[in-house]
């Protein structure tokens, strides 16, 4: 494994009574907030009201940025960052999901840009070292963003969906309150979930790269934690237990811990984010599709004694298998799993999506190198083989 430093310093106040410190966070800021929140999600369970109420304490003066989409828009990211300059923001308060969050992390580097449009710095044409403080309150256990280093932004004109990282675009503090998650739909929250686990595979799991045992074993757990409580999750939403453990899962698989000392290849990542860009679908949705099928058709002895090993320690496959029919019996069991457990649609077809642009993402998925270089080197046609699989 290659040598690294760990650091992580997000503050995270974890549990269903700890939103009163919000008032005490965020003034440490400054005296004005940009709240950002998504399409309302926020309002019907109560939570708006509680954050208003918490900035009043804290005598913030405060202005909205309503409406971020999942899957956010540049356009909406530029909205806010003009919103920033404009009336000389201190801090950005997220409250939602993944998707609110990124759109946050956005504006707070765009509104510390000289230029206007966020694309920019996305696609690295500006640089900008700095950002506003960032305070987040997560309502969704998946992406992670809650205390990772990056976000992904959409250019719906473009048809383009790319990340942007940074070490400072990290949330200074984040709130994660269990049962502001109780009302998330079954679809998300298994979306969510497979998002949970994707981000332990794709960072860190299926490697190129030598790796630490305990790491490997961690990421395990991280793994079984999410096969054990969506299914509660699903079977009762406000069971407190399975969504704690679901959003520590969600804050554990991407913030720097379980893959250090490993290259981020997120090769699954690429390939889904195009068909996101392409059809707008749900990140995790996508993930549970192509995750199964990128396994299969990388599947070869090299591969085969890492998968089974996934199989046998995460799926309960019978370690008495050969290291390929482990492996087939692993892919199957998280087939099993996404599919029959969490209820997801197993096909592209099921989302509408035909093969017309199938040729486009795969070459857009493969970037400016021209290929996915990670647990296996996949080049464009490889990666259309994989759609054709998954359609
Ligand atoms: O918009 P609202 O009304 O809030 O509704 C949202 C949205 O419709 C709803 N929701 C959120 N919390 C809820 C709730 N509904 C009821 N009760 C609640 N408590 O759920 C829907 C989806 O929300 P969204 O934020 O889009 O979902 P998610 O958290 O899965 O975020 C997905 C976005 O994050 C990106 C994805 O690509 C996608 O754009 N990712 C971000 C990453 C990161 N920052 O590092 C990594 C990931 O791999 C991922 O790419
Ligand atoms: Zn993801």
């Amino acid at each position: 494994m290659k040598d690294f430093i760990f650091s992580n310093t997000t503050k995270v106040y974890f549990g269903k009574a700890q939103l009163h410190h919000l008032s005490e966070e965020i003034a440490q800021f400054g005296k004005k907030v940009l709240l950002v929140y998504g399409g309302g999600s926020i309002k019907r369970i109560g939570l708006y009201d509680k954050i208003i109420a918490e900035l009043n304490k804290a005598e913030m003066e405060i202005f909205e940025l309503p409406g971020v989409e999942p899957n956010p828009h540049h356009t909406t990211v530029n909205k806010g960052a003009a919103l920033c300059k404009k009336e000389g923001i201190d801090v950005v308060l997220a409250v939602g999901g993944g998707s609110t969050i990124d759109a946050t992390k956005a504006i707070a580097a765009t509104a510390k840009y000289e230029g206007d449009d966020c694309w920019d710095i996305i696609t690295g044409k500006a640089f900008v070292p700095d950002n506003l403080p960032i305070v987040a309150v997560l309502t969704l256990s998946a992406t992670g963003s809650e205390m990772d280093i990056g976000g992904v932004i959409s250019n719906v004109e473009q048809n383009e969906k790319q990340p942007m990282f940074g070490p400072t675009l990290r949330s200074n503090v984040s709130f994660l309150d269990p049962t502001n998650t109780f009302s998330v739909n079954a679809y998300q929250t298994a979306s969510g979930s497979v998002d949970i686990m994707a981000h332990v595979f794709d960072v860190a799991y299926f490697s190129a790269q030598e790796e630490m045992d305990m790491l490997t074993r961690m990421q395990e757990e991280v793994l079984k934690t999410v096969v054990k409580f969506a299914p509660a999750a699903l079977e009762k939403p406000d069971d407190y237990d399975a969504r704690a453990n679901l959003m520590w899962a969600s804050s554990w698989a991407l913030n720097g811990f379980l893959f250090s000392g490993i290259e981020q290849d997120a090769i699954a990542h690429m390939i889904e984010h195009e068909l996101s860009a392409f059809y707008n679908i749900t990140h995790g949705h996508g993930l549970a599709i192509v995750i199964p099928k990128w396994l299969s058709y990388i599947l070869d002895e090299k591969a085969a004694p890492k998968i089974k090993r996934l199989g046998v320690n995460v799926f309960g496959v019978d370690p008495a298998f050969s290291d390929m029919d482990g492996a087939k019996a692993a892919i199957e069991a998280m087939e099993k799993f996404f599919f029959d457990t969490l209820g997801l649609k197993s096909r592209l077809s099921d989302l509408g999506i035909d093969d017309k642009n199938f040729a486009i993402m795969a070459k857009k998925a493969c970037g400016a190198k021209g290929k996915l270089e990670g647990f296996t080197t996949l080049t464009p046609a490889d990666v259309e083989k994989i759609f054709e699989l998954c359609s």
